[in-house]
């Protein structure tokens, strides 16, 4: 093999290895974990290279490949997910979320929390909230253009 093909070979391998020494059950990956405690997949974009959750405080760190942008729906928002998303998953909220922007009203804003009420998201930013109904989140979003950068603009 020449080493053109091995190069990327390798660092998959050594990703995959990343994945299972900070998965907190092998077998579960970041969106098994999203959904097992009872958020929607899409939440996250594709991409994800490792994931770690303290099952006891609930305090996670979702790596990807590169940030990431996405279009969200149903308002066609762009939010930005950087490389390393962190926050604190207890009960059904994620608070203290650090990572993800969402563009709108002519600015950035960082998500600070999202909370699940089952049919509903509840997206906190800052002092304002917005709700959307989970069933725009039941897909994975590809990370949109090469490195997180949208390709038509
Ligand atoms: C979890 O996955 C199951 C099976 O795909 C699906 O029916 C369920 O709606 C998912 N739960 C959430 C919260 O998305
Ligand atoms: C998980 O969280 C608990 C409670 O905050 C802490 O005591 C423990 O050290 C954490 N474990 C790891 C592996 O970070």
């Amino acid at each position: 093999m020449s080493p053109k093909f091995l190069l990327p070979l390798l660092s998959f391998l050594s990703l995959a290895l990343c994945t299972f020494a900070s998965n907190p059950n092998p077998s579960l990956t970041a969106y098994d974990e999203l959904n097992r405690t009872g958020f929607p997949i899409g939440l996250l974009p594709s991409g994800v290279v490792s994931y770690s959750l303290n099952l006891t405080s609930g305090d996670f760190a979702v790596d990807l490949a590169d940030h990431c942008r996405v279009t969200l729906p149903p308002d066609n928002y762009l939010a930005v997910y950087s490389k390393r998303v962190t926050g604190k998953l207890v009960d059904k909220k994620i608070s203290g979320l650090d990572g993800i922007r969402v563009r709108a009203f002519f600015r950035w804003w960082s998500i600070s929390a999202i909370r699940s009420t089952g049919d509903d998201l509840v997206f906190e930013v800052g002092v304002a909230s917005a709700k959307y109904p989970a069933k725009n989140f039941f897909e994975t979003p590809d990370c949109e253009g090469h490195n997180g950068k949208k390709a038509s603009s």
